[in-house]
């Protein structure tokens, strides 16, 4: 933590115009409430906000689509997304709507400074306008070639594939996503934000942020290489926060000037909800707050360049002290897609299994460094093979050998041997380098290190037989059954970030009256004569028929 005595934590806001689906919680939603649940767990000062992105091209879109208002959209899409974060365990310390007033008056207030500061300024321009429809058309309602690399059929405001974000005019032969003929450039004015008078300042925060990932570091020194230019914080919609000037009739704020925003507003309805209105200044304005944005990689440029400039250009806000943007889960070989309905949607996965096999296997699949593949073999693999197999086997089989042997008590330790001190360290290494992992974002790493203690575990057990020592040598066998315990304490703190449902019943299953914390990681100090509960099994195993309908959704969809 360094000189840092609190952190806030945010994870992008999910558009409310569809449902979540797996890649959205792989890339920043579960990689953000692992690393919350650590700092949670350590007792540290840590706040975790999101809320849904209500306003935009993305809403109106799906609106038209579906032959109803945005605001039926939004409050639709609303509860749907929040229960599925319920129910996977994601917890935040709030989940607003960009559509709540406070937010209105974060964005407009946000805007009137920029406007004070002469960081704004106002163009006539022309923009894409669709006459058939007689509609301005920003952003998504044209596609059309990237300007940059030429990808065909690339969005009206970012490119997918080279993360490029351009003024739409810029788009070479674009369609009107209403018509679906060629629109015409026609006169309207807009707001610019001087976005080019933040190079320097920009470069400068990049160059300082020397322990981001790669691909944050890489992404952003292309941009400002390039060189940053005004952009419009504005549009001609009739959805979304109006600006707040009497000569600007029609005209919204753009979606991505006040998204980011949101984050702000949903701290400062955290803050009310508990009763201390300024609360969330302290975490948005000392130095002391570090502030760290989960991310998939297409938001990268909106979280480590504009967002940074706007909160620069306000003036006494921190900036972020780390960014890691996650790259994409891809399923049978594409990116999940909301509007191509082409992904597994949380809510319907939820219906059909526990929410930790989900959690684990996102985790340990992790798209970190690079895309990664979600499939339901591997699923079905990795909740059978290792979960059940050996994680819940473990703890299984010790529990139930301790309820048959030694009346449901922890049996006694006697003098260690040789194997009881290379499980010792196992669990002292788990630890450790779990924590390190927690505390790194590298959530690969932390569930690799927590399997290794439970693959350890159940080495040691095999190795010292107490179904034979039962017999032989009661005192070894009630020393086998004490570590084995030990460790399994162990192993509920370590897997309580990434598998949390499961670590509270493994807790329960030890019949410990402290409340689950780091500091019990590590700490082998389970009493003999202490009573433990009777488990349960852990993990079921996924049958291949369950595999089959999931396989047979997907190809529907
Ligand atoms: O890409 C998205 O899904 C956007 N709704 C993310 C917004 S993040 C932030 F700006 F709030
Ligand atoms: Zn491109």
């Amino acid at each position: 933590m360094g000189k840092f005595v609190r952190t806030l934590v945010t994870s992008a806001l999910p558009y409310a115009n569809g449902p979540l689906h797996i890649g959205h919680i792989a890339g920043a939603y579960l990689p953000g409430d692992i690393f919350v649940r650590y700092n949670r767990l350590k007792g540290n000062d840590i706040v975790y906000i999101c809320g849904t992105d209500e306003y935009g091209v993305p809403i109106t879109i799906s609106a038209e689509k579906e032959g109803k208002t945005p605001q039926d959209i939004v409050d639709h899409f609303y509860p749907i997304i929040k229960d599925s974060f319920d129910k996977l365990g994601i917890i935040f310390d709030n989940f607003s709507r960009t559509s709540n007033p406070i937010h209105t008056e974060t964005a407009q207030d946000f805007f009137l400074k920029f406007l004070e500061k002469d960081l704004l300024v106002k163009r006539e321009s022309e923009q894409w306008y669709d006459p058939e429809k007689k509609m301005f058309l920003p952003d998504r309602y044209v596609t059309g070639s990237c300007p940059e690399c030429g990808h065909e059929g690339a969005k009206g405001d970012q490119c997918e594939v080279c993360g490029k974000w351009y003024e739409s005019v810029e788009l070479k032969d674009p369609i009107s996503l209403l018509s679906g003929k060629t629109p015409v450039l026609k006169k309207t004015t807009h707001w610019y934000m001087k976005f080019n008078e933040f190079q320097d300042r920009l470069k400068e925060f990049i160059d300082t942020r020397k322990d981001w990932k790669n691909n944050v570091i890489n992404y952003c020194k292309g941009w400002l290489d390039e060189g940053l230019e005004e952009r419009a914080i504005t549009r001609d919609l009739d959805w979304g926060i109006p600006v707040p000037l009497d000569d600007a009739e029609g005209k919204k704020i753009y979606v991505w000037f006040e998204a980011v925003l949101g984050y702000i507003s949903s701290t400062k309805e955290w803050a009310e909800k508990k009763g201390d209105p300024s609360l969330w200044e302290k975490y948005w304005k000392s130095e002391d707050t570090r502030l760290i944005h989960f991310i998939g990689k297409d938001n990268i440029y909106f979280h480590a360049l504009m967002f940074p400039a706007m909160l620069m250009g306000y003036g006494g806000y921190v900036l972020e002290d780390d960014i890691p943007a996650n790259e994409f889960l891809n399923l049978k070989g594409s990116k999940l897609s909301t509007s191509r309905n082409h992904a597994v949607w949380l809510h319907e996965y939820l219906e059909a299994f526990p929410p930790d096999p989900l959690r684990y296997i996102l985790a340990a699949n992790a798209p970190e460094g690079k895309d990664t593949e979600f499939s339901w073999a591997d699923f079905q693999s990795k909740n059978n093979n290792e979960l059940a197999d050996i994680l819940g086997n473990f703890i299984h089989r010790t529990l139930t050998f301790v309820h048959k042997y030694f009346d449901g008590k922890v049996p006694v330790q006697s003098k260690l041997n040789k194997s009881d001190g290379v499980l010792l360290t196992h669990i002292e290494e788990a630890v450790s380098k779990t924590g390190e992992a927690f505390s790194t974002f590298k959530v690969r790493n932390a569930v690799k290190h927590m399997m290794d203690l439970a693959r350890a575990g159940n080495k040691y057990f095999n190795e010292n037989e107490p179904w034979l020592t039962r017999k032989s040598d009661i005192e070894r066998c009630a020393t086998t059954l004490n570590m084995s315990l030990q460790s399994i304490k162990t192993l509920a703190v370590i897997a309580a970030p990434i598998i949390p449902f499961t670590s509270e019943k493994i807790w329960k299953f030890l019949n410990l009256s402290e409340t689950l914390n780091w500091e019990q990681a590590g700490v082998t100090d389970l009493k003999a004569g202490h009573v433990l509960n009777i488990p349960e099994v852990l993990f079921k195993k996924i049958e291949d028929e369950q595999i089959e309908e999931q396989e047979q959704k997907l190809n529907g969809s």
